[in-house]
């Protein structure tokens, strides 16, 4: 059963947080927290190379998933809000454990993290909730599944149900390939993840991604943003976790984002509650923008990687308190979250190999920058026992700017790469080719 704590008359004091993540967004997250007004220590675990340069931020060494550990330290430093930003342990129920000891947690547990952790669940709560979206088959067996290819004759979309790491989606192209993916998926390709699949029509349009902070009741929309998760210039290339974002994606104005609101957030959280889920962290829904309207291509239970990082600098001095009556199910009591006007790039470095299979352990050359309008937030990386930078996972660094154009923008994140170096270093140059003219 969900604990929930009585709802308070007023927001407590905020000075202490905890960011569970180590990833470029939970670095933008910290950095984003730490400039709010009050908040004087936050702690990132298990973070990376770069986050005992923030300043303010302390790093700690305790797994994402050990919620003991977690606890302990929040008893210890006398946490006041713990942000949680992956998936695993959302859907691990890490968040569930936190709120039963009592703490204030950004997340939802279990039962809402499912948004993301099962697509058939996620689908079945669309279908309840009248949200647009693709139609489906959910399908747990390998006769079942090419039963509903041959009955329609035509190329489908490919789900594995359960976490793949972003990877577990084919857009096949014809009704073979939807086949041959199909038999993948049961002959063990994704793991447990792909035991269930679900199949799904393939929809037409751009993409953009939406972001709801969530109360249980109530919601706070973040600026929409466009992620690039192809690998290559001219978004060719196997998919990623995202090679490069802008926000405020103007794919979206703010007709549109009311739209989106009215049509899948609000409902989503209705038919959240509806089962008896009281959902108090971000859903991120990835939508695509159709000819009959926005369609849910996905839900996540977290922010975008790397949205958040383009985003979090667009927030106002209010985040912190949003984020913890998020996590108290009193938003109403929250001042209004100022979003700043002005256009926000970034870009990402990926390791030599990646997505595939990313070197590690290369050094990574940084030049200092004191531009107040760009920041540059670490994701794998790592700091040796000498104090040296080096890469330790797939996507390196993310490099973000701001200005009162995209174009500006860019070139102000790009200026900045070009002091970055490490073997192997590998970056798109036409991020946000949507919105640049130059
Ligand atoms: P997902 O992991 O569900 O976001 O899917 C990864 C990518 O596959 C999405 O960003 C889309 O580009 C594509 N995709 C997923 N579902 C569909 C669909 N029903 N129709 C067309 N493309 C899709
Ligand atoms: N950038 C896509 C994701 O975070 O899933």
């Amino acid at each position: 059963m969900a604990h929930s704590s009585p709802r308070p008359q007023s927001l407590p004091p905020l000075h202490r947080l905890l960011v569970v993540g180590g990833g470029g967004r939970e670095q933008a997250l910290a950095w984003a927290l730490r400039r709010c007004p009050g908040v004087n220590e936050v702690w990132v675990t298990p973070g990376n190379g770069g986050t005992l340069d923030l300043e303010g931020c302390r790093a700690l060494g305790i797994s994402e998933l050990d919620a003991d550990g977690l606890i302990a330290h929040c008893r210890d430093h006398a946490i006041d809000l713990v942000v949680i930003g992956p998936e695993a342990p959302l859907a691990a129920g890490v968040a569930d454990r936190l709120r039963e000891a009592g703490l204030a947690v950004f997340g939802p547990g279990a039962d809402g993290a499912q948004l993301e952790a099962s697509k058939a669940w996620a689908k079945q709560l669309m279908q309840e909730g009248g949200i647009p979206t693709a139609g489906h088959w959910a399908v747990s067996e390998l006769p079942e599944a090419l039963a509903v290819l041959d009955r329609l004759q035509r190329p489908l979309v490919v789900k594995a149900d359960g976490l793949a790491a972003g990877k577990g989606v084919t857009v096949a192209e014809t009704i073979e390939a939807t086949a041959a993916a199909i038999q993948e998926a049961f002959a063990g390709r994704f793991g447990s993840a792909g035991e269930r699949l679900v199949l799904e029509e393939r929809l037409q349009g751009p993409e953009v991604s939406v972001f709801a902070l969530c109360d249980g009741e109530r919601m706070v929309l973040l600026p929409p943003a466009q992620d690039h998760k192809r690998l290559l210039e001219g978004d060719r290339g196997p998919n990623t976790g995202g090679m490069g974002a802008y926000a405020p994606a103007p794919l979206l104005d703010a007709a549109g984002l009311e739209q989106v609101r009215a049509q899948v957030l609000t409902p989503t959280l209705r038919a959240l509650r509806n089962r008896g889920i009281q959902y108090r962290g971000v859903i991120y829904a990835g939508l695509m923008l159709t000819a009959t309207g926005p369609q849910v291509i996905e839900f996540n239970c977290r922010f975008g990687d790397p949205e958040c990082q383009t985003l979090m600098p667009l927030m106002g001095p209010e985040l912190a308190q949003v984020l913890q009556a998020c996590a108290l199910g009193c938003l109403d009591l929250a001042p209004a979250l100022t979003i700043t006007e002005a256009c926000s790039a970034c870009v990402v470095t990926a390791a030599e190999g990646y997505p595939d299979a990313p070197k590690k352990g290369d050094v990574v050359l940084l030049a200092p920058d004191d531009d107040p309008q760009r920041q540059l937030f670490h994701a794998g990386t790592r700091r040796d026992q000498d104090g040296r930078l080096l890469t330790s996972g797939g996507r390196v660094l993310t490099q973000v700017a701001q200005a009162d154009t995209f174009d500006q923008a860019f070139a102000r994140a790009y200026q900045a790469l070009e002091t970055v170096d490490y073997r192997g270093m590998q970056y798109r140059r036409d991020i946000g080719h949507q919105v640049r003219r130059s």
